[in-house]
């Protein structure tokens, strides 16, 4: 085998297309995304066959090897391998898998029973609820007159109402309903409502699911849980089992994926505000003196860790959060935000880095009565230590890489490889180019790797050395055998879930046992031995 041909089979990381975008591509609505997830088996609304159940989503199986993948990469790379400390250091981070339904006494000393709290407001005459800090005002300048409220975002339709009404926008401010006086909100008009003076006050629900343990025997016995709605305690209340049993040394931290459960006023944006979903949280435990260090490595190393599943950076950003948005245990917090196509040049939450300082072990520490201080053996001291918490939502993930991977392009007729042309959402093709959907996910995150086809069904030859391939394949990477239609419709058909390989089994296979391996970004064919092919995908997809 000559060098050259050597290099003209591996294909450099940054033909992926992720990686190599110039162009921002526009984001995809969320109709389009919704409508691709449900076609191509990521994501199904829950209960579908009984109309749906609001706030709640299932997981396909296409979604379901994205989501593990996500939640793999995130394993891999904070805990097993996680990044070098600031002074280049090896950090030690260990995993835990603790229960949903948990005393319920943690929740009263966590603050959530008492505060976990989001402000609504109901429409007595629609029944429709929202989260009043989510409605926005249109107030009239005079400080008389009909106010019109409208959710964040959507204010058509108050706008209208003030048309039909013979004024104008100019002759009112903005301003969010929370901040209206009591006495005004009768001249509120709700954005579901006939006429103002609908909505009620803002009154704070509590967001945690309640459940109950056991049978229910006697008159006044509260049996009353909640499903947790973070993972991040159960950390804290085995934060004292994990030092006694792992020989930890602070700062190290304690990582874990799991479900979480919000009874959110008003699910919505699809997956991204969910009542059901996962997080991936890390509390890292360290001594006080260096919490701020820690917290801004920290908020930098997720940001970074974005970048590196192939999130384009431009739809990156940090926003540290103001005093008054922060939770009720956090001293400083910064979120991780993307572009999402709904938000839109505006950005949305993706990851929070908290400072949660010692408030959550202070307050385990007086109400369980066990002590929950770090005993340093060389310096003979005792602190509690401080936290800073990076936590994720592994649900929210997944909305981001459909988000970031989904491209439509104009492709060459005939899918010969050659320049394609980023299009822009619902644009005609030009001349000689066809339009294709390709979701580009990295191959590490990509649900299939590969996929087999035999170029003819209808060759009994082709099919069993195409399925003696395929069988070999799947034993390593989630894989896909396809023998129906033309061989440029499969290919479109994986282009569309993202499979980063496609093999080819044709009449040259029989004779001298290769096969074409075909790339999804640059479409690319490549010949390669079926003795190498193995090592090849391998290379390609651990890129
Ligand atoms: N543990 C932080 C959060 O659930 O948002």
């Amino acid at each position: 085998m000559s060098c050259s041909c050597m290099l003209d089979r591996r294909l450099s990381i940054r033909q992926y297309g992720l990686l190599m975008q110039t162009d921002k591509k526009t984001p995809p609505s969320l109709e389009t995304l919704t409508g691709l997830c449900k076609r191509r088996g990521f994501i199904f609304q829950s209960s579908e066959i009984y109309n749906g159940l609001n706030g709640f989503w299932d997981f396909g199986p296409l979604g379901t090897e994205l989501k593990n993948n996500l939640r793999d990469a995130w394993w891999q790379d904070m805990v097993r391998n996680p990044p070098l400390g600031p002074d280049g250091e090896m950090l030690d981070i260990v995993g835990l898998d603790s229960a949903i339904i948990q005393n319920p006494l943690v929740w009263k000393a966590s603050g959530h029973l008492g505060g976990f709290n989001d402000p609504m407001a109901d429409c007595r005459e629609s029944k429709a609820r929202y989260r009043a800090d989510h409605l926005m005002v249109y107030l009239p300048t005079s400080g008389e007159g009909t106010a019109y409220a409208f959710l964040e975002g959507e204010p058509a339709v108050a706008e209208k109402r003030i048309r039909k009404a013979k004024s104008d926008t100019a002759n009112f401010s903005v301003v969010p309903f929370t901040d209206l006086p009591l006495d005004q909100i009768a001249t509120v008009w709700g954005p579901d409502a006939t006429k103002a003076g609908t909505l009620t006050e803002p009154r704070q629900f509590n967001l945690m699911f309640k459940t109950f343990i056991g049978a229910m025997s006697g008159e006044g016995e509260d049996n009353t849980a909640y499903l947790r709605p973070e993972t991040a305690q159960g950390i804290f209340i085995n934060y004292k089992n994990v030092v006694d049993t792992m020989r930890v040394k602070l700062p190290f931290g304690i990582a874990q994926v799991g479900k979480s459960f919000r009874n959110e006023v008003t699910p919505r944006n699809f997956i991204f505000r969910s009542r059901e979903f996962e997080q991936m949280e890390m509390e890292w435990f360290c001594h006080p003196d260096e919490a701020s260090k820690w917290y801004s490595f920290w908020v930098e190393a997720r940001l970074q860790w974005w970048a590196s599943l192939g999130v384009d950076m431009r739809n990156l950003r940090r926003r540290d959060h103001d005093e008054d948005e922060l939770a009720h245990y956090s001293t400083a917090c910064a979120d991780v935000e993307y572009q999402y196509g709904f938000t839109a040049p505006g950005f949305g939450e993706l990851e929070g880095i908290a400072h949660r300082g010692n408030f959550d072990l202070t307050q385990h520490q007086e109400a369980s009565g066990v002590k929950l201080e770090y005993f340093n053996q060389e310096t003979n001291e005792r602190v509690l230590p401080h936290v800073i918490e990076p936590a994720s939502g592994l649900t929210r993930g997944v909305l981001v890489l459909l988000n970031e991977a989904y491209t439509e392009e104009f492709v060459p007729k005939g899918d010969t490889g050659g320049d394609t042309l980023l299009a822009e959402p619902g644009s005609e093709a030009p001349e000689g180019y066809e339009k294709r959907i390709v979701l580009k996910f990295s191959p590490r995150l990509a649900p299939i790797k590969v996929a087999v086809f035999p170029l003819l069904k209808n060759r009994e030859e082709l099919v069993k050395k195409a399925k003696d391939i395929f069988a070999e394949l799947r034993k390593t990477w989630p894989a896909f055998y396809d023998q129906a239609g033309a061989i440029g419709r499969r290919y479109r058909r994986q282009d569309e879930i993202g499979t980063p390989f496609c093999v080819t089994i044709d009449f040259d296979s029989l004779e001298d046992d290769t096969v074409t391996v075909r790339d999804r970004d640059s479409m690319r064919q490549y010949r390669i031995p079926v003795s190498e092919l193995k090592s090849w995908l391998f290379e390609h997809i651990n890129e």
